[in-house]
């Protein structure tokens, strides 16, 4: 067994904790199809197991897994991220404030713009790292939830978790964090105090682009915990038992892929700062990132494998760089071991702070030179 407390994250994630197939002792855990659990003469549920909406076995490990990389007290599976995000908000009541900030995923923003009024709750939104601007948005008695993401969708700005934190517990309300982009190889939010860690784990977590579900991991088995677990189990977003089983096996390799990801960025964030086409590139492990050195505070080992790059010209010759590309597909999403090349403003709603000359890339674990030669190249058409 590879679950003994004392071993790296990375041992942890290769052997998946060590489960063994229970009837043949096979290395791979298997998939439990079932959705039902046959009782015996007493009727009594014997493994605990009634009906699998909620309660599918092939979700243990993969949450077992992700709630140890991230030193939580618990985690759930959801059929997507967006799924693991809705039950946060919805665990709350209407009336309740929510804090969040102006430039993150999309879908989030726009969740609490119209999913979260239809719900009730009253919601501002707050410059991204601004700490003067967040606490003066707190309701006493009001806020109860504050909702940050860092390293942030698209521009990679960085939020102070410790600090958003502290704001939050001082007000009574609790932080949840969008930490996506990170992984848990790169950061650990509830180490900083945080209370729900959110990953959409169609991105880094599975890192194939072959599964879409979401995860959440809570510090504390609390009131707030077990609102969210009922709100899964009646709500029923839960994922397949072939998709937390893919998960799984996506993330034995998680810290290899992370770090390729990570130092690949930096490398290609490294090229192009300063290029004469290239008005700025958005990378927090540049040194003239803003959040340069408070990420490197709170990030372990690397700044991400996402980045943007703010072609000079705006959308046309953004556009005319993707469209050379050869190598980077034009694609949606991030986190796969293939690299992507996104002109985000194109895809974004119309409220989006995203500016038109900004291309978003998730980098793959692909040769770095290719990957420099191939933006070169598409650089040319510029
Ligand atoms: C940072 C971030 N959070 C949440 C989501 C939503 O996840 P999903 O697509 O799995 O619903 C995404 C999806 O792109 C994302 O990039």
């Amino acid at each position: 067994m590879s679950d003994d407390p004392e071993y790296k994250p990375e041992t942890h994630t290769a052997q998946a904790l060590g489960w063994d197939e229970p009837a043949f002792q096979g290395i791979v855990p298997p998939i439990y199809p079932s959705t039902t659990y046959a009782r015996p003469a007493d009727n009594q549920a014997r493994y605990g197991r009634m009906y699998s909406r909620d309660a599918n076995p092939t979700y243990d490990h993969p949450e077992a897994l992700l709630n140890t990389l991230e030193g939580g007290a618990g985690c759930r599976l959801f059929s997507s991220g967006m799924a693991a995000v809705a039950a946060v908000f919805q665990s709350l009541g209407p009336g309740d404030h929510v804090i969040a900030p102006e430039v993150t995923y999309h879908g989030v923003r726009t969740w609490l713009k119209e999913q979260g009024m239809r719900w009730g709750l009253k919601v501002d939104f707050v410059p991204n790292g601004d700490l003067v601007a967040l606490a003066a948005a707190v309701r006493l008695g009001e806020t109860k939830l504050i909702w940050i993401e860092t390293p942030s969708n698209p521009m990679w700005d960085i939020d102070d978790i410790a600090a958003s934190v502290a704001i939050a517990h001082g007000a009574g309300a609790r932080l949840a964090i969008d930490s996506t982009a990170a992984s848990p190889v790169l950061s650990n939010p509830i180490a900083l105090g945080a209370d729900i860690v959110m990953h959409s784990a169609s991105k880094y977590l599975n890192g194939h682009s072959d599964v879409l579900a979401g995860a959440l991991v809570t510090a504390q088995d609390d009131d707030f915990w077990k609102a969210i677990s009922e709100y899964r189990h009646i709500a029923g977003a839960v994922l397949g038992p072939f998709e937390a089983w893919l998960l799984l096996r996506g993330m034995r390799t998680l810290h290899l892929r992370v770090k390729a990801c990570s130092a690949s960025a930096l490398a290609i964030a490294e090229h192009f700062h300063g290029h004469p086409k290239i008005s700025k590139v958005l990378y927090p492990g540049l040194a003239s990132h803003p959040g340069h050195d408070l990420a490197a505070r709170q990030m372990k080992g690397g700044f991400g494998g996402m980045l943007s790059l703010r072609v000079k010209g705006g959308a046309e010759e953004a556009l005319r760089l993707s469209g050379a590309c050869r190598l980077f597909k034009r694609a949606t999403s991030l986190g796969g071991v293939e690299s992507l090349i996104e002109h985000r403003a194109g895809i974004e709603p119309a409220d989006s702070p995203v500016p038109p000359d900004l291309l978003r890339i998730s980098v793959g674990i692909e040769d770095t030179g290719d990957l420099i030669a191939d933006l070169e190249r598409g650089l040319e058409e510029v």
